[in-house]
């Protein structure tokens, strides 16, 4: 089989490893790929957002199956493009990547089917946006509507703070046309869990939970990333959790996505918080997470190119989702300056990295002396899984220090949260 993995980061180089299990899988081609992933892939230059690039290529290549793993070509319709193709796929039709690249559309079809969710307010009109936010109670969060990288969400502590986020985002359009509309929205209070879940549209199979760390410094300190580091499974996602959270939201949402119109095939990803009050969404998104995916794939025992031909074909019930016991983390190197300005060009020292971890690239690439070099603002994820959390977090640790590149920057504490509400479940 001849497959095709659109994008080019940590989360699709460790797709394409798992991948790479799977016997009958004979060539993945990756849309771009990065450094890394050439050694497991052949990377085709094609952009990830360019959609008649990758139709054109899909065609030329005779490619058999592709997995669309980033949200602009899933928002863009890759997806539907290539099924208009006849190639069978891997990730939601643009109706249904709505879920993620419109807040406003995600939060008013979570109000309309009583799925548990920050009450909120959606906003097209400025002034009506001032006048709602000088007089809410605070803090209060503020969210561009569209796709912003992760960036769109103010979290406000007063009425001036919260006035100022609708004014940058709506009249100076900081966030361009996802700005446009904004969602105000209740603050929740709680720890966070991202549950990734394999759906055909009718039936959802979560994977183990995972912890995301967005903010660039220790201590949630800096702003927002795209995600400094990761670890599964998330020790606050209970038994009792997860319960609570297939009857009250995975099934519900599969069920309103439907409903809707927009049949919902792919990984979609929770983001969640676990409130006073029971779990409620915080977010939704219509792809693997980043760096999610490093943590949550090498866990999965059952073959993960079976399951995505079962999601495309609608028999997911039919095939085996196991996950091991074991616990995994994913510590990003990222560079100095990430998420605002860095360099990029800097040559990458991987030590004795590779054979103490996995090492998932994610900005990457060769200069003209064909040397690894830095080439985006999260550059490398260094992963271990061992039989305890406490030891895949030393282990992540011992193997990221042998990494050597001019402003490296890590943050040194991913899994210390994790770490203390184990000690609060044991005690
Ligand atoms: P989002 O892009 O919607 O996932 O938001 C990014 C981050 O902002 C989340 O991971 C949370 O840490 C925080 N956040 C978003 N919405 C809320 C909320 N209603 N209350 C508290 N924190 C929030
Ligand atoms: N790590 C968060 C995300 O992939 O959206």
């Amino acid at each position: 089989m001849k497959i095709m993995v659109v994008g080019g980061g940590g989360r699709e180089h460790a797709i394409i490893r798992k991948l790479r299990e799977n016997p009958s899988v004979t060539e993945i081609f990756a849309l771009p790929g990065n450094a890394g992933i050439a050694q497991d892939a052949t990377c085709v230059n094609v952009k990830a957002t360019d959609i008649d690039g990758i139709v054109n290529f899909a065609v030329g290549q005779g490619i058999e199956f592709a997995v669309v793993a980033p949200d602009d070509p899933l928002a863009m319709g890759a997806v539907d493009a290539l099924h208009a193709k006849g190639i069978p796929c891997f990730g939601p039709v643009a109706k249904a990547a709505q879920i993620e690249s419109s807040k406003a559309f995600a939060k008013q079809m979570m109000k309309k089917y009583g799925i548990p969710t920050a009450a909120f307010e959606v906003f097209e009109d400025a002034q009506a946006a001032l006048d709602y936010v000088r007089g809410v109670k605070c803090p209060v969060v503020v969210k561009a509507d569209g796709l912003a990288l992760g960036k769109g969400v103010l979290i406000c502590r007063t009425n001036a703070e919260a006035e100022e986020a609708v004014r940058s985002m709506m009249l100076e359009n900081r966030f361009g046309s996802s700005g446009a509309t904004i969602v105000v929205e209740e603050f929740l209070e709680g720890p966070e869990v991202s549950v990734l879940a394999f759906t055909d549209g009718n039936v959802v199979r979560p994977m183990t939970s995972s912890m995301d760390h967005k903010r660039a410094n220790d201590g949630d300190e800096g702003l927002n990333t795209g995600g400094m580091g990761t670890i599964a499974p998330n020790p606050y996602y209970t038994p009792e959790v997860a319960q609570r959270c297939m009857q009250e939201i995975f099934l519900p949402t599969i069920r309103a996505m439907k409903a809707e119109g927009r049949t919902f095939k792919g990984c979609l990803y929770f983001g969640l918080m676990i409130t006073a009050d029971g779990p409620k969404v915080i977010e939704y998104n219509c792809r693997f997470g980043d760096p999610e995916t490093q943590v949550v794939l090498p866990l999965l025992k059952s073959d993960l190119f079976d399951i995505m031909r079962a999601v495309e074909n609608g028999t997911l019930a039919d095939v085996d989702v196991q996950f091991s016991d074991a616990s995994a983390c994913c510590v990003m190197l990222a560079s100095g300056g990430y998420p605002e300005s860095y360099e990029k060009g800097k040559v990458i020292d991987l030590g004795k990295a590779p054979e103490m971890a996995e090492v998932f690239h994610s900005g990457t690439g060769r200069n003209a002396d064909g040397e690894l070099v830095t080439a985006g603002g999260r550059v490398l994820g260094v992963c271990c899984v061992r039989d305890t959390l406490r030891e895949a977090v030393s282990a992540a640790y011992a193997a990221a220090n042998q990494v050597r590149f001019d402003k490296l920057h890590m943050r040194t504490d991913i899994g210390a949260r994790a770490l203390a509400g184990l000690n609060k479940t044991e005690e």
